[in-house]
């Protein structure tokens, strides 16, 4: 089953097939109103299921949007209302959805959740983030990069910050897409040992900025980060804030990305969000566009 359930899983002449077909989907809309759809509508008489068992707004609308623009149709359905926040288990559940819906997009706490959900379903299910990865966001981060300033391969990537799940997507990229990848925080946010090998570590973020092609950050506290935590993070990340001074090292050119939803002045200064190296609402924007591309990848449309 061609499910997209993470950037390491998915082959990389997939991955490349995927981008591709993004970027060609966008540019053949070129400035039609957002509510259009698509000449060819691939995804027409299908129907998708789109899961949250956490916020989200850009997730949330691109994948609505996304299904919409290819000639499907979406439920948007919140972990919480359905029988699945009340102990039906997750196989089940996945079991009963593919007798209704095409496809099933999940965001969701655990890993384990979303990989139960694959294995029990007869239809493809696409990550829409766990506790331990994000692979759509960062398909569109590659997307961003590519448009903005060609292959990424070979290029310095430095992420500032947690080593989050969003930064263990970014790992996995670094091996499929051949970028090199440096993490810079705190050694008690270190990314999970099992990343180890996909990039390597610099403690000081001047220096590890030194001749970055995009410097990378986001949020100090993550949904599935307990609030209690949040004090003892301010305090080991603010030395790792995304400002013009720690900007002023990384290349000229460097482009800046964030993911959002951001605390703005916590991780990155609004001058740097709304700077000239920040690409932060073209990433946002290829969400829209990437996302569409995995789903077609997935139905094989
Ligand atoms: N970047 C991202 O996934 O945003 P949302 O949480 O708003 O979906
Ligand atoms: N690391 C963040 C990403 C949000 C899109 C979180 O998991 O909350």
């Amino acid at each position: 089953m061609p499910h997209f359930l993470d950037i390491h899983t998915t082959s990389q002449s997939d991955l490349r097939t995927i981008i591709d077909s993004a970027h060609s989907m966008k540019t053949a809309r070129n400035g039609r109103p957002k509510g259009a759809k698509d000449d060819d509508q691939p995804l027409a008489g299908h129907m998708v299921a789109l899961i949250f068992e956490k916020p989200s707004t850009r997730t949330r609308i691109s994948f609505d949007v996304g299904v919409r623009q290819l000639g499907g149709e979406t439920m948007v359905l919140s972990g919480a209302d359905m029988q699945l926040g009340h102990g039906e288990t997750i196989a089940d559940t996945a079991r009963v959805l593919s007798r209704y819906v095409d496809l099933i997009m999940m965001r969701t706490f655990e890993e384990d959740t979303l990989l139960e959900m694959a294995e029990y379903a007869s239809i493809p299910v696409i990550n829409g983030l766990t506790n331990r990865t994000h692979p759509c966001q960062i398909m569109a981060d590659v997307m961003t990069f590519e448009e903005h300033r060609g292959p990424i391969k070979g290029k310095k990537v430095v992420w500032s910050g947690d080593g989050n799940n969003v930064f263990a997507s970014f790992a996995h990229a670094a091996k499929q897409f051949d970028f090199d990848l440096v993490f810079t925080g705190p050694e008690p946010l270190d990314p999970e040992p099992a990343l180890d090998g996909l990039y390597s570590t610099v403690r000081n973020p001047q220096e590890a900025v030194e001749g970055a092609d995009l410097v990378v950050t986001d949020t100090w506290v993550s949904m599935h980060d307990p609030q209690s935590a949040r004090e003892r993070r301010h305090n080991q990340l603010r030395g790792y804030q995304v400002n013009d001074e720690l900007m002023s090292h990384a290349n000229d050119d460097a482009l800046f990305m964030h993911c959002l939803p951001a605390h703005r002045d916590d991780e990155a200064t609004s001058s740097v969000m709304d700077g000239p190296h920040s690409v932060i609402f073209d990433e946002a924007e290829n969400r829209l566009h990437a996302q569409k591309a995995i789903m077609r990848h997935c139905l094989g449309l």
